[in-house]
């Protein structure tokens, strides 16, 4: 089984490039026919969070259009740039959207057990898991302790050293990871939010961001450094289901690339 996840696609109205440059619409298209043409299909596409730039609804029937080109069934968690209302709307046919303050649900119909959970705290750009979503979380965990299981948010609860994004990630990071500590099963957390790859160990399991399809946010240490973006090579994260059981993380770059090239001639021998 493979996982799909994109991530940060900040849709705008069509036509409307972000930040007078980047035609986010366009990279999602191609993040979408990047992942229908892949050799062996994923099974399913995690979609974490600001799926659109300003949360307005021509975004997101934008948004819906292009994702709904998906040949895989895909779950949404929300992030920092949406807008629950308007989000709730454009995708009401995503039935597993809980009608509940926080979009937190459990897909368990895949080999791995999937877990999306709302990181969001209204009108603020970090986010937070509070005691209620923690609660829910630590039921849900506890009813199933073996499957293989992964948990997909938009805030990362870590921080990654480019302090103007880590000054607004997931607070309550530390009581969730305990959470990770108590439970194994859960081999993976898959996060958005700073555009970049980035993986860490945390609590014992491993958590990642992922690149976003369109715009970077830039890799700078100084804690002084101004936020901003670079275009860099689109990505989505693909999860594998190995045969032992283990989800193995792998980038999946969109767009053409030179290749496949042989190793070996005809004969079996190593090219030289
Ligand atoms: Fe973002």
């Amino acid at each position: 089984m493979i996982i799909a996840q994109i991530t940060d696609t900040h849709i705008r109205r069509e036509g409307d490039l972000a930040y007078g440059k980047v035609d986010t619409a366009g990279f999602l298209a191609r993040a979408v026919a990047h992942l229908n043409a892949l050799p062996i299909r994923p099974s399913v596409a995690l979609v974490t969070g600001d799926i659109c730039d300003f949360g307005l609804p021509e975004e997101y029937a934008l948004a819906k259009s292009l994702l709904d080109e998906l040949a895989m069934p895909y779950f949404i968690v929300p992030g920092n740039h949406d807008r629950p209302d308007a989000l709730r709307r454009a995708f009401d046919d995503h039935a597993y959207i809980p009608d509940d303050d926080f979009i937190c649900y459990v897909v368990d119909t895949f080999p791995v057990r999937l877990i999306g959970l709302d990181s969001t705290e209204a009108g603020e750009a970090g986010g937070m898991v509070c005691d209620r979503r923690r609660r829910w979380l630590a039921n849900e965990l506890n009813k199933e302790l073996n499957k293989p299981t992964l948990l997909f948010m938009h805030h990362p609860p870590f921080h990654t050293g480019i302090r103007h994004m880590d000054v607004q990630n997931c607070r309550g990071g530390d009581e969730l990871g305990a959470l990770m500590a108590a439970h194994p099963q859960v081999q993976m957390v898959l996060c958005g939010h700073v555009h970049r790859d980035i993986s860490v160990l945390w609590h014992g399991t491993m958590a990642s961001i992922a690149p976003s399809p369109a715009h970077a946010v830039s890799l700078d240490f100084d804690p002084d450094g101004a936020p901003a973006f670079h275009m860099e090579p689109p990505a989505c994260r693909l999860v594998y289901l190995s045969e032992e059981g283990r989800l193995v993380a792998h980038l999946s770059y969109i767009g053409e690339h030179d290749g496949p090239h042989p190793f070996f001639d005809e004969t079996g021998g190593y090219l030289s």
